[in-house]
């Protein structure tokens, strides 16, 4: 347990690197894993996701250096050393994926097309996230999968969770409309259909973000893309680059240093070396819209990544409601509840349509930040349009400080930071631990900025 109390900031100023993107550390290092040759990644994270992955990945066999052993260093490098995609090799045990959902999801991806059997096991918090969603286009892939099923007998649906077991198997191609809009998902098809027969044909509701489509063109697969829809050819290997990769900076980091700069008057910060994807900036398209001074830039540095890289320069500005759209909803997924904080303080009404999949990440984000931000004399509150979910939130002049809880999710403790830096009186966190899942150094980030 690590409590902590806020109080309120009266500016912040100045300039930080954030951490590497979480999202796209996990696809380069799998992707490497799974290629020819020795993939060197720099600024690659030291988060407990990122973490988790480089251990499963050396459980199945793959020599992995440079991380801990240097993590001293401001930018680690790691070292992929890889032998194709049927290189990776039984492990002795069940593997353990602490509560990383990218981890996770992606790793079934790749297990699919082994040739062994491997149980996958979680912490709390992702053993307790529903996985027919990945599970169900596997199978029809060929792949053998054993989850523990429940049935809602409300619903009268069934829903899969972990522990599974997975057999790998010769796989063949689909065509394959998703459901639901989840990169997660889609990323793991992808991964799978690399050993399928044929060619595979993705087809997402929504685009989400898109980092392991233009990795795996950088490895050289055979993937095309046309509007929602990819291709992707099974049966090539893919071939690691001869340069060294970046991971650029985490704008789902960021995102709370953004939103804190709108937020507290007289504040000014730089966020340096951060991706520009578009598919992640429904934040800063929103902020905007709500009246934020934000400005980006993209930086021509020379280095070798797959994504648009920038600074992201934010200043104070007195924010107003707006209205976000379902099909906004997936380029900001991570950031809905820093936004939620924003929208608080906010003059007037904002409404986030078809918010339901905040329920099933590391937590209920939709009930966590509700009670919180009860808690703290917000007015907000959520509503059913048909199927979807819709939250409502009317700006109120402050928020006041209350005690909070974290319900051990990092991206709701980082909230509630925020939010009780812009609060009167004192925020206590009941455990912001769980921010190291993410954004280890969060806590320094801030003191830099606030001057503390
Ligand atoms: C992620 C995709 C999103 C996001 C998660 C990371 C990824 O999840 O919320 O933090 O790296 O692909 P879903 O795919 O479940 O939407």
């Amino acid at each position: 347990m690590r409590p902590f109390v806020t109080r309120p900031a009266f500016r912040l100023k100045g300039k930080i690197f954030p951490p590497g993107d979480k999202s796209i550390a996990h696809r380069y290092i799998i992707i490497g894993a799974l290629s020819r040759g020795l993939t060197r990644i720099k600024n690659f994270p030291a988060n407990k996701d990122c973490f988790y992955t480089i251990q499963a990945l050396r459980k199945l066999g793959i020599k992995i250096t440079g991380y801990f052993d240097n993590a001293h260093k401001k930018n680690p490098t790691i070292n992929v050393f890889a032998k194709g995609r049927f290189g990776l090799t039984k492990p002795g045990r069940p593997i353990f994926v602490g509560n990383s959902g990218t981890t996770l999801r992606l790793l079934l991806g790749v297990l699919a097309g082994q040739n062994f059997k491997v149980i996958l096991h979680a912490g709390e918090s992702l053993s307790r996230r529903p996985m027919l969603r990945v599970t169900r286009p596997l199978r029809m892939m060929g792949a053998k999968i054993e989850a523990r099923a429940v049935k809602n007998k409300k619903e009268g649906k069934s829903e899969e969770y972990l522990p599974i077991t997975i057999k790998g198997n010769k796989l063949n191609s689909i065509s394959y409309r998703m459901p639901v809009a989840s990169a997660q998902v889609k990323s793991a098809l992808l991964l799978a259909a690399l050993y399928a027969k044929g060619t595979t044909k993705v087809i997402e509701p929504v685009k989400t973000r898109d980092h392991t489509e233009r990795i795996l063109k950088l490895f050289k697969a055979g993937i095309k893309l046309k509007q929602n829809t990819i291709y992707i050819k099974g049966g090539k290997e893919l071939i690691a680059p001869s340069r060294v990769v970046t991971v650029p900076g985490d704008i789902s980091s960021a995102a709370f240093f953004i939103t804190l700069a709108s937020i507290i008057p007289d504040s000014q910060v730089l966020i340096r070396n951060v991706s520009l994807n578009p598919s992640r900036l429904g934040i800063i398209r929103v902020l905007k819209r709500m009246g934020a001074d934000i400005q980006l830039s993209t930086n021509e540095s020379g280095r070798l990544t797959t994504e648009p890289m920038g600074n992201i320069l934010a200043r104070s500005s007195n924010l107003k409601g707006a209205i976000i759209r379902k099909k906004e909803i997936p380029s900001l997924i991570d950031e809905l509840p820093v936004l939620m904080v924003a929208a608080s303080l906010a003059r007037g009404r904002t409404v986030f349509e078809g918010v339901g999949e905040l329920r099933v990440k590391e937590t209920d984000r939709i009930d966590s930040m509700m009670e919180n931000l009860k808690r703290m004399s917000a007015n907000i509150g959520v509503f059913k349009e048909g199927k979807s979910e819709n939250i409502i939130i009317e700006g109120v002049k402050e928020l006041r400080g209350a005690r909070v809880r974290s319900f051990a999710d990092h991206r709701t403790a980082m909230s509630m930071v925020v939010a009780g830096l812009a609060a009167t009186g004192a925020t206590k966190i009941d455990d912001i631990s769980c921010i190291s899942k993410s954004y280890p150094e969060f806590i320094n980030h801030l003191k830099i900025l606030t001057n503390r």
